[in-house]
């Protein structure tokens, strides 16, 4: 039954045309090559889970999927739309339908915290009266409601990312793009951050393409579930692994796997078993 519920709640990725289609994209800069030749697909209602060294091109990845750069090679397309190609006007249609979670928050020092969270929908035009009501819901989720007034200054680190997930999801995006999201946390405030991404994931289905460093934070994604009743993160029950969470990696420029959890964790790859011991 639990089961039936869930496939009505989420569109089963391959029912519809994907969110992002990378189709044989190569980048550099300065004449050395980035990425190479990279394709991949995510669905709607999926969390792709975006894992490499450092230097390896992970954030150029995310810049592309929002047209921040554009390719040297190959064709980007998200929602339907030729990204790659998209003249410059009209990204920013394209960029509203997306949350992007930066690597170091990112927040503007010089306003408060609604302000920073209110910020998309203000420049969106949305009426000031449903601003507050928008911003007040959007930190409720991040838990950060008493921090309205407050300037970043103010805030842990933990705290910003939060604003920073607030400030992501404030508009409902169709996309949202998660770079290093625990980047500089120590383990338990991480914890706190990706307990927020599986929140979201679990009660919004919101098509993401996430990127990180920390393999704990791609396993805990992995095989944890957000209980709405209790309000926090659990293991899956049955240690089953999240069905609409599964795996990209990158090496060198290149896509050296793209598949589901278990196929990651059984790889006979080299590379992909020294990367996860
Ligand atoms: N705007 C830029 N101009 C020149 N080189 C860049 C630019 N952005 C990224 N790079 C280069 O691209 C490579 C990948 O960077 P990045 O995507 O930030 O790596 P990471 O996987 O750590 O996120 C690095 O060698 C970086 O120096
Ligand atoms: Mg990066």
């Amino acid at each position: 039954m639990a089961t039936e519920t869930l496939a009505a709640a989420v569109p089963v990725p391959g029912d519809q045309e994907p969110v992002v289609i990378f189709d044989d994209v190569s980048i550099g800069f300065d004449g050395k090559p980035v990425l190479k030749n990279i394709s991949f697909r995510v669905a709607v209602g999926e969390t792709r889970i975006l894992l490499g060294p450092a230097g390896v091109g992970k954030s150029v990845l995310l810049k592309l999927a929002n047209g921040l750069f554009r390719p040297d090679s190959g064709r980007i397309t998200v929602f339907g739309q030729e990204v790659s190609s998209m003249p410059e006007g009209d990204l920013f249609g394209l960029r509203s339908r997306i949350g992007m979670v930066f690597q170091e928050s990112a927040l503007f020092d010089s306003l408060t915290v609604r302000d920073n969270v209110a910020f998309r929908l203000m420049e969106d035009k949305v009426p000031e009266s449903e601003i507050n009501d928008r911003v007040a819901e959007a930190l409720r989720f991040v838990e950060l409601e008493h921090t309205m007034q407050m300037f970043p200054a103010q805030l842990s680190g933990g705290m910003r990312r939060r604003v920073a997930i607030a400030r992501a999801i404030v508009a409902k995006p169709d996309l949202l793009l998660y770079d290093s999201p625990t980047g500089g946390l120590d383990p338990i405030t991480s914890t706190t951050i990706v307990e927020l991404v599986v929140k979201e994931r679990d009660l919004y289905h919101t098509s993401s393409l996430l990127v990180t460093h920390r393999l704990q934070d791609a396993y805990t994604l992995a095989t944890h579930t957000f209980n709405k009743a209790e309000n926090h993160m659990e293991r899956s029950p049955g240690d089953k692994t999240n069905l609409y969470t599964s795996f990209l990696m990158l090496r060198e420029g290149e896509l050296v796997f793209d598949g589901s959890t278990h196929e990651l964790v059984t790889s006979d790859d080299p590379f992909i078993k020294e990367y996860l011991t």
